[in-house]
């Protein structure tokens, strides 16, 4: 790690807005000064661009932290926002998806056609016995229906829970569950690297094996029809989207909520087991969602083409696909496959068939690309790009200018992103066309956002200093609570520096001489895949719950395209030795993860070891494992009962 850092902040480079950018840009240096002078009343002023159907009078309420309420005493509509008033400001024609499916199908979807789908789900979720506080589970591919069953959720007050079109069933059952879900939205399936991956197999399997007992919560499910592919039907309970939702009125009047309404649920890797239903509202999210993804992404909505590469099963796909842009009113494609497929240039195609202005996407997407060499995307007319983003982890300072060089054309400014499923919306980034930028780090905290680096005591380090990052003050998209565990809440953010009222985000960070942040990764047992956040825990659960295994340890290990990459330490039972041979078995045991968890959590290496290193508390050393995971000289061992435990691994590594 530490090398790592020096490297970093050798880096110099710097990247002035030009002054073309600037001069148009959303952003301005203003709003520092306007939020620093009253941050409340800066809040407030960027709900206010919302309609609002009772405007609200207070703003902030946190006498009583760490749950705060925005904007409390507001109504307003979220769906309202992102569509209706659109249409009713004559903007009803304008595209609001360009959906492009994988095998090349493609869909315009227009604001008017879009409110006018949203109105007739929403009936028919009404006719489905779903009103406001009912939970709907939604696990879709990526197509336009996706986006509606959100809005449509939204319309009508209930609470959306997306899963991860990649998850599992047994990860989908214990989501729905969880949350109580009433409704799941699903399709037959989606396709994905030219082949159908199915999705309405998962769910009858995640619903099937425990019947219709008084555990059930879910009443129906409703089926999109996107692929050919045959799917069983339980007659009563499955509903087919295109025999009900044509079919329904498209007269729907948008309720007002309250703004402190639920919005969602979206489940998190921590670093238990168990993920976390992280619990978002309405009023105050909306506002930071919209407002990060106009200044941060410089949206123009009457000229832009804004392409979030997301899924919509992650924070980055709820606040950056549907909320943002949509609250914005602006034009954007959606994509429904895989970088690579039919051909390694699938992404760079569709920028210039759509002529995307401003891309948003991961490192670890643009590292693939820098692996598979600049001739790929130089076939393609990129020069509609004008500004490039980036989330999710870390961007080292080579992958940072390669994206500005290749894909930017050395034009455009590049926004590196830092927030969270928690704090559902950018929190630290430069303002394009504002701020100086500069290769790796994230830089600032946006205008009304309070961030600080504290060391294990809470005290500020200073410029030049390192240690955590925690936010020094309530903002409007932040998680209300954990679904179901107030006490969670408190004790995973908010415990530790409770006396300074400080959230603490997990991750460690340096402030430079300038006072710019640089993200180091995360502080706690959650990993960081491709963008992805997993918990070493709940891969070492699921790797226990296979017959062959008696232990596991799970670490991170860097990765030079996913960032970090799962690598897996078994102990495997004797019992099952005697019985067995180990041919084979990390294969087994990397696929029985993939089946338990999903593909994403399937670990890059599985080894199987005769012991683990522990302390005398029987505490896993992880750091020397990942030592191991690294190939690198395996560290100080002074700690371990057994001192002798790493060589015998290193060797049964090799
Ligand atoms: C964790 C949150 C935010 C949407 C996608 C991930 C890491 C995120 C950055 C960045 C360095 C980053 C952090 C954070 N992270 N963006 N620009 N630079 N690290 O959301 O799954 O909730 O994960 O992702 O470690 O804590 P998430």
């Amino acid at each position: 790690m530490s090398s790592q850092i020096d490297h970093l902040f050798s880096e110099t480079r710097r990247f002035a807005p030009s002054s073309d950018f600037a001069s148009a840009a959303v952003g301005s240096a203003e709003l520092y000064e306007r939020a620093d002078a009253d941050r409340e009343a800066f809040w407030a002023e960027q709900a206010r661009d919302l309609h609002w159907h009772t405007p609200f009078t207070k703003v902030l309420d946190w006498s009583n932290p760490p749950f705060a309420t925005w904007f409390e005493d507001g109504e307003l509509n979220v769906a309202y926002n992102c569509l209706d008033r659109h249409v009713e400001a004559g903007h009803g024609d304008r595209v609001a998806l360009l959906w492009e499916g994988e095998p090349g199908d493609q869909r315009r979807v227009t604001y008017a056609e879009l409110t006018d789908e949203v109105k007739r789900l929403a009936n028919v979720l009404s006719d489905l016995g779903v009103s406001a506080g009912d939970r709907v589970a939604i696990y879709m591919p990526m197509i336009p229906e996706a986006v509606a069953a959100m809005l449509a959720v939204a319309r009508i007050g209930a609470i959306h829970s997306v899963i991860f079109g990649g998850f599992s069933a047994d990860s989908l059952r214990s989501r729905i569950d969880d949350a109580g879900a009433k409704l799941v939205i699903t399709s037959d399936g989606g396709y994905r690297k030219g082949r159908v991956s199915p999705l309405k197999p998962a769910v009858d399997q995640a619903l099937g094996d425990r019947g219709h007992g008084p555990q059930e919560t879910v009443e129906h499910v409703l089926v999109v029809k996107r692929t050919e592919n045959e799917v069983s039907w339980t007659d009563g309970r499955d509903v087919w989207w295109h025999d009900v939702v044509p079919a329904a009125s498209a007269d729907h009047e948008a309720q007002p909520f309250p703004a402190e309404n639920p919005l969602f649920i979206l489940y998190t890797s921590g670093t238990t087991g168990k993920p976390k239903g992280i619990l978002h509202t309405s009023g105050g999210y909306l506002t930071q969602a919209a407002f990060t993804n106009k200044v941060v992404h410089d949206l123009h909505p009457e000229t832009d083409v804004f392409w979030c590469t997301a899924d919509i099963g992650w924070i980055t796909g709820h606040s950056y696909v549907t909320y943002g842009p949509l609250a914005n009113g602006v034009t954007q494609v959606l994509y429904e496959g895989t970088p690579d497929s039919p051909h390694p240039g699938r992404w760079w195609e569709i920028v210039e068939k759509y002529g995307v202005t401003i891309l948003y996407t991961a490192p670890t997407a643009i590292r693939s690309f820098m692996k598979l060499g600049r001739a790929i995307p130089e076939k393609f007319d990129l020069s509609s790009l004008r500004l490039l983003g980036s989330v999710g982890e870390p961007i080292n300072p080579e992958a940072w200018v390669w994206y500005r060089h290749v894909i930017g054309g050395d034009r455009t400014p590049i926004v590196d992103t830092w927030w969270q499923t928690e704090t559902g919306a950018i929190m630290v980034s430069a303002l394009p066309g504002v701020t100086e930028t500069k290769p790796g780090s994230a830089q600032v905290p946006l205008p009304g956002i309070g961030v600080d680096v504290v060391d294990d005591s809470g005290q500020e380090v200073g410029n030049g200093g390192g240690g955590l990052l925690v936010l020094t003050k309530p903002w409007p998209s932040m998680l209300r609570g954990i679904w179901g565990d107030p006490e969670r809440f408190k004790e995973t953010y908010w415990d530790k520096f409770e006396q300074q009222g400080y959230y603490f985000a997990g991750d460690g960070a340096r402030l430079d001489e300038d006072g710019d942040v640089w993200f180091l990764g995360r502080v706690d047992d959650v990993m960081n895949v491709s963008g992805h956040r997993l918990s070493t825990t709940e891969i070492e659960s699921a790797l226990v719950g296979n017959e062959a295994v008696a232990e596991a340890a799970v670490v991170g290990a860097s990765d030079e395209t996913t960032g970090q990459a799962v690598v897996a330490f078994v102990i495997i039972k004797q019992s099952f030795l005697d019985q067995h041979s180990p041919e084979g078995l990390a294969d087994t045991l990397r696929k029985w993860v993939g089946e338990q968890i999903g593909p994403i959590a399937r670990p890059r290496d599985v080894y199987i070891v005769g012991e683990l290193p522990k302390t005398r508390s029987g505490k896993i050393m992880r750091r020397l494992l990942r030592d191991v995971a690294e190939g690198r000289e395996v560290g100080d061992t002074t700690t371990l009962a057994d001192t002798a435990v790493m060589s015998v691994i290193s060797a049964q590594v090799k």
